[in-house]
């Protein structure tokens, strides 16, 4: 299925989208890949410079919005995985235009390309488990659990969702939805949670943590999901959707003290603030349908955490230039008023708070 096959990834200059590309390149020899990507601010041509000068790959700047270029695009290719997407629930909370605009609309330009372009053969439609909604403890999400999208992020590609099953049921598009847990790893924007903690940290600057520092996540590292990716599109079924977990539950405070531990700077750096709107408590899924295809993570949460440090640690080339650039001015909005009136870790009575 892709070892020959010419693949469209969506995306591809972005976090998991390069990663991907890495791992297609690396394992395939004979694919070839072409990678349509808007470069927005969450994106980074030198994420693939390593790869630049491959026959292999083919960059197209370009918007999954623009019906021009996705058809041409979509009549020389045999698998597309669409990455393309807005990811960031606190940026969807200050406009989310562009969630809808990306997310929804794009969406339902590659799919409606796709459909006239039977030489597509697999869709893989990359989504989150955000879109189940927050889960009590103890429950896990099954694919087949209804939709709870509480943030206009999670809301955005619960859209992206269920045009698939609409053109899977429709017209027979060989659609496949992957809904994986937070991912970790090199090349993540410094805007989420561990790399802003992981740079924070290495510039002795405070970790905002929201509310209690409560919430859980499951940390799944990047290569995992590549590896699961890879997979459904072999041997999942059309029309069919599968979660992508590692099992890795943590709570944000700890994340928090982990990565101060591995970077070797104080607990003192976290700050509590002011909680996020409508904040999700807990993602959890259950992947046992993953599983059955034969799909095991390989890293546990302190491993994916350690490859993440290590790579942001001697990355600085890579990240120190985001805090120079327009981040500056989201990071002051986002962060400096939480900050000013926020609270240090010591006086929640630190780990055992
Ligand atoms: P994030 O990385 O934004 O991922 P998501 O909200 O999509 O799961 O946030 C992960 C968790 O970390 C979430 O519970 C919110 C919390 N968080 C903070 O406490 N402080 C921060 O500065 C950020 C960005 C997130």
């Amino acid at each position: 299925m892709l070892q020959n096959a010419r693949i469209m990834v969506t995306g591809g200059c972005g976090f998991i989208g390069s990663n991907f590309i890495l791992h297609l390149l690396d394992r395939y020899q004979s694919c070839r890949v072409v990678n349509l990507d808007k470069l927005t601010y969450a994106s980074n041509p030198a994420n693939l410079r390593d790869v630049e000068g491959d026959p292999r790959y083919q960059f197209q700047q370009g918007d999954i919005c623009d019906v021009d270029i996705v058809k041409q695009l979509m009549a020389n290719v045999d698998v597309v995985f669409n990455f393309a997407a807005e990811t960031h629930v606190d940026r969807s909370l200050m406009e989310a235009g562009s969630f809808i605009l990306t997310d929804v609309l794009g969406t339902h330009v590659l799919l409606d390309a796709a459909r006239s372009h039977p030489n597509v053969r697999r869709f893989v439609q990359v989504s989150t488990d955000e879109v189940y909604g927050e889960m009590p403890p103890g429950v896990y999400a099954k694919e087949t659990d209804p939709l709870h999208p509480r943030s206009p992020y999670a809301a955005s590609k619960a859209g992206g969702d269920a045009q698939c099953i609409a053109f899977f049921e429709s017209y027979g598009l060989p659609v496949i939805i992957t809904r994986a847990a937070n991912n970790i790893g090199p090349r993540q924007h410094v805007e989420k949670l561990v790399p802003l903690f992981v740079t924070s940290a290495l510039r002795d600057q405070p970790l905002p943590l929201y509310g209690d520092g409560r919430q859980v996540r499951d940390w799944l590292y990047v290569d995992d999901h590549c590896r699961a990716l890879d997979l459904v599109a072999r041997e999942g079924q059309s029309g069919e959707i599968y979660n992508i977990g590692a099992d890795n539950h943590e709570e944000n405070i700890r994340v928090a003290e982990a990565i101060l531990r591995l970077v070797e700077k104080p607990l003192s750096l976290i700050r509590y603030v002011e909680d996020r709107k409508g904040h999700d408590r807990r993602y959890a899924v259950d992947s046992s349908k993953l599983r059955a295809l034969g799909w095991l993570p390989q890293h546990d949460f302190l491993s994916a955490l350690e490859g993440t440090v290590r790579w942001y640690s001697e990355s600085r080339w890579w990240w120190e230039p985001i805090y120079a650039g327009p981040f500056r001015d989201y990071y002051e909005r986002q962060y400096g008023q939480r900050l000013a009136s926020g609270v240090p870790y010591e006086a929640k009575g630190g780990a055992s708070a």
